[in-house]
This record gives C-alpha cells, structure tokens and sequence, in this order.
C-alpha cells in the first residue's frame, strides 16, 4: 500500500449518550471500533446495509458528528481531537459528495454560484478567474460551461450529481467523501457517475471513501473494500479478494443479494435460500459475533466469543472463526444445521 492518506483507529460513533439535566443516559454505539486505511490516490469502498454506520463514518470524518473514541489521523491531523471545527486547510482537502443531489444543492444557487462558493471562501481568486475555474470544472464532469447561469432544479439527477462533483473538484482535495452517491440513480447513470469519480481520481491522485450498499457496483473502482454490519468492520481487504473470495458470511450474503445471470445457479441459490435456518432480522445478537443470528455457518462458538480480526488469505481481514481457513470448503448454506 501506498502512503496511508488517512488512518480511522477504533472509531467510536455514539448517539444520544449526552447526559441531559444531570441524567446520563447511555447511547447508542452506530460504529464500534472501526478501524480502516486509505492511502494517496487510494479508493475505500464501505459497503453494508442500510443502518451499518456508514453515514456515520462519513459524517465522524467530516466532523458533522463528533468522535466519542479513537483516532482519525489525516496528513498527521487527528481529526477527532479537533472539537472545535476543522481548520481551513482540512476543510479544503476533505470534500463531500451526498446520495441525494435534490437536497444537497442549493435550489436558490445558480449552478455558478454553487461551483465557485468553496473557491470564494478558500482562495484569493477574483470573481472573472472563478468563473473561468468554474467553466473548466463543468467541462472536467460533462456538462457545457453555457449551463453556468442555471438552477438545480433544471437538471436530471445524474447532471446534479456532476454539478456536486464540480463543487467538491474545486479546491482540488486530498481526499472525497463520498455517501452513497449513485444510490438514488437509474443503472445506467450510476455507471456514468462511477466512470466520471474513476477518470477524475486518476487523473488527479486524490483518494476515495465511496460509501454504497452495492458491492457489485463499487468493486471495479475501490482498491480495497471494506465491509460493514451493525457499526462493526466485519471484512477489509483488497477489492478483488473480497469481491471474488469473501471471507465472511455476511460479505457472501451482501453479494449473494446481487442477481445472477446463470438461471440455473440464480434456480439454486434460491433453493439454498429456501432452507436456510436464518433469521432476516439485522439485529445485533448480545454476545459472541454480532452477525450470529443471521449466519448459516454459526457454530456453538460464535454465541460465546466474540471472533478476533483475522487474516485472510489473498490480503486483508475477517471478524470470523471461519476467516482463516478457506471459507470456499464450507456451502454456504448448510442443510439441517440450525443458527443457533
Ligand atoms: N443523528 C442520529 N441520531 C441517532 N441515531 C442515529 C443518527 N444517525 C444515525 N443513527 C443511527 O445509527 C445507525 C447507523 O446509521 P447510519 O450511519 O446512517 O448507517 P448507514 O449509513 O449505513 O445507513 C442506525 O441505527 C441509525 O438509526
Ligand atoms: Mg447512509
């Protein structure tokens, strides 16, 4: 690996764990200990369902939401120690791109305003070379520079998508953070969006947290991936490893989700499907591995430990009993076995 960029160790995101009129109130842990790398030029893909913290992360990052543990070390900046807001120069190298390009655009913003604003407040530019900048920034994501005097809300959501793009290229980042931001397109312009971020970052070094749900859809551009259940980091490695030999259950199912083209091994796995003892509540089984209740693999020894980060062959790591042996020599759903 390159240079490591950024460096999460054991982040902690709790909710509503202020103490309020003197009462303490326990919160809810939304990441526990996550612990991920990326390095300069790298992309992370963070992939998981709907509720595994990834916001959470992307917003502890951006210090919209603070660090109740661990460390967020950025070019030798801790960020989860600065309490008070970022510092400029941090602010400029981290930018961020949302799922919904509706709400994160300023409808009252002409899309030139909304493209030379982080260089109005940033740089010493005067208005006629922010517009210039702004012209070359429209080209670099597909759209004419003529759409400069227009509104949001005369745009497709794919073109909004490219008008956020153009905001967060501005101040040429060290790094984008970028939340889910194909999830609310049609297939075909999540793929366009996906190409455009891919020729962007090689062209200019800049790394990647690509937040999605869909590991199918991000694998082809992140470096590594890492994968999340219920605020825990259950898998990490290279994208290729953990795309073709996912080490933990939860990864295989994330990607079992994705149709197959063969219809007899989509006519299979449904059948598996069928007999498998697993509950689909993604809820967080007290004790022992978190992903217990839902894991066709569970033995009697995921109730009572809790599984250590191990090793995977082929790179990365796994939070899985099973993680070290080759996971591929055990079906993937087992018949008369019981989750226990
Ligand atoms: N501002 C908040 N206050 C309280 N709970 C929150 C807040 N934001 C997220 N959560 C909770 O934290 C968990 C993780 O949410 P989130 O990070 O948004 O997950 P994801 O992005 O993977 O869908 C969820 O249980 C969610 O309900
Ligand atoms: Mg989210």
């Amino acid at each position: 690996m390159t240079d490591a960029l950024l460096r999460i160790e054991d982040l902690t995101v709790t909710y509503g764990g202020r103490s309020l009129l003197g009462l303490r109130r326990s919160g809810v842990d939304a990441v526990k200990a996550a612990t991920l790398t990326i390095g300069a030029g790298e992309t992370l893909g963070l992939v998981g369902e709907s509720g595994s913290g990834k916001s959470s992360i992307a917003n502890a990052l951006l210090g919209l939401v603070p660090a109740s543990a661990g460390r967020m070390m950025f070019n030798n900046t801790d960020l989860a120690a600065l309490r008070d807001g970022y510092p400029p120069e941090v602010r400029r190298q981290i930018q961020a791109v949302f799922q919904d390009p509706y709400s994160s655009l300023n409808p009252s913003m002409t899309v030139e305003q909304i493209v030379t604003e982080p260089l109005k407040i940033h740089t010493g530019l005067d208005p006629a070379a922010r517009r210039d900048r702004a012209e070359d920034l429209l080209r670099l994501v597909g759209l004419a520079p003529t759409h400069l005097g227009r509104y949001p809300n005369e745009f497709s959501g794919g073109q909004r998508q490219r008008i956020a793009i153009a905001a967060a290229l501005a101040l040429q980042p060290k790094l984008i953070v970028l939340d889910e931001p194909v999830s609310a397109l049609d297939v075909s312009t999540q793929n366009q969006i996906i190409n455009l971020l891919y020729e962007r970052r090689d062209a200019t070094g800049m790394s990647y947290l690509l937040i999605a749900h869909d590991l199918a859809l991000v694998h082809h551009i992140s470096d590594r991936i890492a994968v999340m259940y219920l605020g825990h980091i259950v898998e990490e490695g290279p994208a290729d490893r953990v795309y073709h030999a996912p080490a933990h259950p939860y990864t295989r199912a994330l990607l079992d989700a994705v149709p197959l083209l063969d219809p007899a091994r989509q006519r299979a796995r449904r059948a598996a499907r069928r007999s498998a003892p697993v509950s689909d509540l993604p809820r967080a089984a007290t004790g022992g591995c978190p992903y217990r209740n839902r894991c066709p693999l569970a033995m009697p020894r995921c109730r009572a430990e809790t599984p250590p980060v191990l090793p995977v062959a082929g790179g990365g790591t796994a939070r899985c009993f099973l993680a070290e042996s080759d996971i591929a020599a055990h079906p993937a759903r087992p018949e008369g076995v019981t989750a226990p």
